[in-house]
């Protein structure tokens, strides 16, 4: 086993941009791993996650890319931070410690992470927080060996709350179109306010900086709900960002993110990437379910964190998770920006609309067009993918590969199907035309 002792360096780029960048390369994609919180919450000890483990070499998902093992809430003592300052372990449930843990995982060649919070504790209540103890808590993670850092954003204390509201339909009020004024919602900022003169900037810098001065690479995910206009900042601080607060385990839940996103995604590319929130394939999802949220969280490159018990999934749903043309499309390291929509479908073209997102998404890669049609009604719908619509398409013939059974659908002028319920019709088209 070899360590990658390297620092975390913010480069400023000829562009001028100055995005955050690892040494190491990690993070300039979405990262691929699991994470214990949607299936276990608090219930967590070290044989769960050399089990997830394990089951991630077995099925394949460590070869399909999945490589993070992350540990979520509640791995510290619910008494807080001890009398040395330190967070302290819960060897019961982790008779190793963290550090023999992470061996054994580091030992399986795939990474681990662990979790904080940018306020007095951590968001299951109980457990220290880390904010104003940022370098102590940063130097015992790396000197047990931790990847990556998934950062909270609960219990943030008076003195540290932000001076004006971020308008997001998920913590305040919003007209129905999910945007603000003053009569819907109190203390917005006004207009052109820089929020990075914001406590939420600042508490989250904070640990950023500390993670820097480590000599073992962490990954930085700011776990800040879409709060703050993280969109704004989030580049310039961490690999990734959560731009909703959290998901459940149902239909309105993957819809509801969906619809978000859409209008958020200007702020991903390289390097930086909103985090539409762990994985609840196998969890209460029906089959089309799963596809859909599988698809259109690695279209609109998310990181993919599994949250499911891996001995119970279903080979179905195994083999969402693996897809190749979908884990491509999300890993490419040529083409940055995600898919987005190119027409709302249902709804006229930028409707704001939690049931109902948009339906018809695009984007480019290098094995050629991503294209999705997610049917978000109740009953099967024939849905058409138009070329002359498809950003990046010309209206002449092109080779179609079906994302789901890997078949060459042969060169066609446009592609029609019956999409049912709930579920996403996806086909990859090569970009030069066909005869
Ligand atoms: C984020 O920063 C990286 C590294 O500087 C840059 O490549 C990328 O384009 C930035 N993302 C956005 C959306 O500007
Ligand atoms: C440590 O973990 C055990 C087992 O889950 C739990 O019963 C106990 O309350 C935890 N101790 C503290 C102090 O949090
Ligand atoms: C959203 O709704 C508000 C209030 O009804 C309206 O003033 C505003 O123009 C709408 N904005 C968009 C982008 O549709
Ligand atoms: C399971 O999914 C159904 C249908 O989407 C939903 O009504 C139910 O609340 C979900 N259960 C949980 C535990 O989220
Ligand atoms: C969302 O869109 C659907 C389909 O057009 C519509 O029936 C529903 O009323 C819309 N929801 C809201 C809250 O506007």
């Amino acid at each position: 086993m070899t360590w990658n002792h390297q620092l975390i360096l913010a480069l400023p780029l000829a562009s001028g941009a100055s995005g955050y960048v690892t040494k190491s390369g990690a993070g300039k994609l979405p990262s691929l791993g699991w994470n214990s919180w949607n299936m276990y919450g608090c219930d967590i000890d070290e044989a769960k996650f050399l089990a997830a483990a394990q089951k991630m070499i077995d099925t394949g998902l460590k070869d399909a890319g999945y490589n993070y093992v992350n540990i979520d809430d509640c791995w510290s003592l619910k008494t807080g931070r001890a009398d040395d300052g330190h967070i302290k372990v819960n060897t019961t449930r982790f008779p190793n410690g963290i550090d023999g843990l992470a061996k054994k995982i580091h030992d399986m060649d795939l990474k681990i992470g662990i979790y904080s919070s940018a306020g007095t504790a951590n968001c299951a209540g109980g457990y220290a927080g880390s904010l104003e103890h940022e370098d102590t808590d940063a130097a015992d993670w790396a000197s047990w060996g931790i990847d990556y850092l998934k950062y909270d954003n609960c219990n943030v204390p008076d003195n540290w709350k932000d001076q004006y509201v971020f308008c997001h339909p998920d913590h305040v009020k919003t007209n129905s179109n999910g945007t603000c004024t003053p009569e819907t919602t109190e203390n917005l900022a006004p207009e052109g306010y820089d929020w990075r003169t914001s406590k939420s900037f600042e508490r989250f810098n904070r640990m950023k900086d500390a993670l820097a001065k480590q000599d073992h690479e962490i990954l930085y995910s700011m776990c800040i709900w879409g709060t703050a206009d993280i969109f704004s900042w989030g580049n310039d601080t961490g690999v990734n960002w959560r731009m909703s607060g959290d998901i459940s385990a149902n239909w309105d839940s993957v819809t509801h993110i969906i619809n978000l996103n859409s209008f958020y995604l200007n702020s991903v590319d390289f390097w930086g990437h909103n985090d539409a929130d762990m994985l609840e394939v196998g969890n209460n999802l029906s089959d089309a379910e799963a596809r859909s949220h599988f698809a259109l969280w690695a279209a609109m490159k998310s990181p993919l964190l599994i949250g499911t018990d891996l001995d119970k999934l279903s080979q179905s749903n195994i083999d969402i998770l693996k897809n190749k043309h979908l884990l491509a499309f999300n890993q490419d390291d040529t083409v940055g920006p995600p898919a987005t929509p190119y027409k709302w479908g249902i709804n006229p073209d930028w409707t704001y609309n939690s049931t109902n997102p948009a339906e018809f998404w695009a984007g480019d890669s290098k094995d050629g067009v991503l294209v999705l049609m997610l049917n978000t009604l109740g009953e099967t719908t024939s849905k058409t993918a138009a070329w002359s619509e498809v950003p990046g398409l010309d209206a002449s013939n092109h080779r179609v590969t079906d994302v789901w059974t890997g078949d060459d659908l042969g060169c066609l002028g446009e592609y029609k199907a019956d999409v049912a319920s709930h579920d996403t019709a996806a086909i990859l088209v090569a970009k030069e035309p066909c005869t």
